[in-house]
C-alpha cells in the first residue's frame, strides 16, 4: 500500500459582518485556485469553513510539511485575502502574518494538521474544525475517547484498542522550539490528565496506536500570539482522527462532544464558553460564539475522498446544541466575573492592563 498524506491548512482571512463567516466569493476564490494550481500536485481536496475560518483539506503523496503543498495553500489563502479586500470584508488576511513564503506555513499564521498514513483497505477518518476557541478545546474529548471506557467501549471489547494509545503533548507556552512529552495510556493516564487539565498550556499534538504503532490523530497546535508577539485572534484549531479497527469507532470519537465542556474563546477570545457541536459551514452569533466545533467524515482510497458526511447533522445533536445554549446563557449570567472571563495572560486584548496600571496610581493607603 502506498503512503498518502492528509493535510489541513486553515486560516481566518476575512469575514462578513465581523467574525461571523467568510463570503461565498472568498470561498470560491480559494477553491478555484486550489483546483487549477493543484492539478498534478494534489490528488483530491475539500474546502469548507467553520465560523470565520477557511480550511483546505488535501490529499497527496508529498509527506508532511511539503513545500509545494504548503505553497499552494498559502497562495490560495492569499487569493482569498484579495477577494476579502475587494469586498471590504472584516479582518482580511488577518491570520497571514508573514509577507514572504519560506518552505512551509508553520509559524506564518495558518493552522496546520497533517498526517502521512499507510492507507488501510478501508480508511475512514474525521476532520474537525473549531472556531472561537483554541487547540486545548480538543484536550478533554481526546482524553475521554482514548482512555475512558465510558466513551470508548473498545477499551473493554477490542484487544487492539485495549493495548492503549501514546499521547504526544506539547507545551505551547515554550516558543523557541516544539517542546513535547510522550505519555502512554493506560499506565500514565493520570499524568496525561495532570497536563491536559491546563488546556492553555498543554495541548495534545498527536495520538498513536500502541497495538500497531500507527498514528491515529493530529491536532494543529499553533499559538498565534506566540508567532505575532501579541494576540491576533484565537487559534481556532483543526484536527484529523482516523477511525475503526485499531482505532476508536466514529461514535466513540464523537461521544465526548455531548458533554459541551467550557473552553477558552467566545467573545473577543477572552471568555469561557461551552463547545457547541455544529453542522458544517456553520456561522457564529450569540456573544461572538458560542465556541463551535464541526466534524466532517470521509473515506479515502488511493488519495481520492468520498463526499463528506456531516457528523453533527443528526437529530441527537440538536438536543446537545440546546444543552450547549443553556450552558452559554448560564455562564453569560456571570458577566465579566471570575470564571466567565479568561485570566490576564489569555485575554486577546491588552487594554485592561493599561486600565489597571492607571488605576494603581490612584490607590491610596488609608490612614
Ligand atoms: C476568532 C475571532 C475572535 C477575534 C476577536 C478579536 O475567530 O474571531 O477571537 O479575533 O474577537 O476581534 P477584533 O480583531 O475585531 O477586535
Ligand atoms: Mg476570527
Ligand atoms: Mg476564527
Amino acid at each position: 500500500m502506498a503512503k498518502i498524506t492528509l493535510s489541513i491548512i486553515k486560516a481566518d482571512i476575512g469575514s462578513i459582518a465581523g467574525h461571523i463567516k467568510p463570503s461565498k466569493k472568498l470561498i470560491e476564490a480559494v477553491k478555484n485556485y486550489v483546483s487549477v494550481k493543484g492539478k498534478g500536485l494534489i490528488i483530491d481536496y475539500y474546502i469548507s469553513h467553520t465560523g470565520d475560518d477557511v480550511a483546505i483539506l488535501s490529499t497527496h503523496k508529498k509527506g508532511v510539511l511539503a513545500e509545494p503543498i504548503h505553497k499552494l495553500c498559502w497562495e490560495a489563502l492569499l487569493k482569498g485575502t484579495q477577494t476579502a479586500k475587494d469586498q471590504g470584508l472584516y479582518g482580511a488576511g488577518q491570520d497571514l502574518l508573514k509577507d514572504t513564503f519560506s518552505g512551509n506555513v508553520k509559524g506564518m499564521g495558518p493552522a496546520v494538521a497533517e498526517m502521512e498514513i499507510e492507507e488501510r483497505p478501508a480508511e475512514p477518518f474525521f476532520f474537525f474544525a473549531a472556531d472561537k476557541t483554541d487547540p486545548g478545546a480538543y484536550n478533554l474529548p481526546l482524553y475521554l475517547s482514548f482512555t475512558d471506557p465510558m466513551h470508548n467501549s473498545g477499551l473493554i471489547l477490542v484487544p487492539e484498542v485495549k493495548k492503549g494509545y501514546k499521547f504526544i503533548i506539547m507545551d505551547v507556552s515554550y516558543t523557541d522550539a516544539d517542546k513535547i512529552i510522550e505519555l502512554n495510556a493506560p499506565e500514565e493516564t493520570y499524568d496525561i490528565a495532570a497536563l491536559l487539565r491546563d488546556p492553555e498550556r498543554f495541548v495534545v499534538e498527536s495520538i498513536w496506536s500502541r497495538a500497531s504503532g500507527e498514528q491515529v490523530a493530529v491536532v494543529s497546535t499553533t499559538r498565534l500570539h506566540n508567532i505575532a508577539g501579541k494576540y491576533v485572534g484565537k487559534d481556532d484549531p483543526v484536527m484529523l482522527v482516523r477511525l475503526q479497527k485499531n482505532f476508536p469507532a466514529a461514535g466513540e470519537i464523537l461521544s465526548p462532544y455531548a458533554l459541551t465542556p467550557y473552553v477558552a474563546g467566545f467573545m473577543r477570545g477572552s471568555h469561557n464558553g461551552p463547545l457547541m457541536p455544529v453542522k458544517e459551514n456553520a456561522s457564529i452569533s450569540f456573544f461572538d460564539g458560542p465556541p463551535v466545533v464541526s466534524c466532517s467524515g470521509f473515506c479515502v482510497k488511493n488519495g481520492k475522498l468520498t463526499e463528506a458526511v456531516d457528523a453533527f447533522d443528526q437529530p441527537f445533536w440538536d438536543y446537545i446544541r440546546t444543552k450547549a445554549s443553556e450552558k452559554a446563557v448560564a455562564i453569560r449570567e456571570q458577566g465579566f466575573l471570575g470564571p466567565a472571563m479568561l485570566p490576564y495572560s489569555e485575554l486577546e486584548y491588552g487594554g485592561i492592563v493599561e486600565t489597571l496600571k492607571a488605576l494603581e496610581k490612584r490607590f491610596i493607603l488609608k490612614k
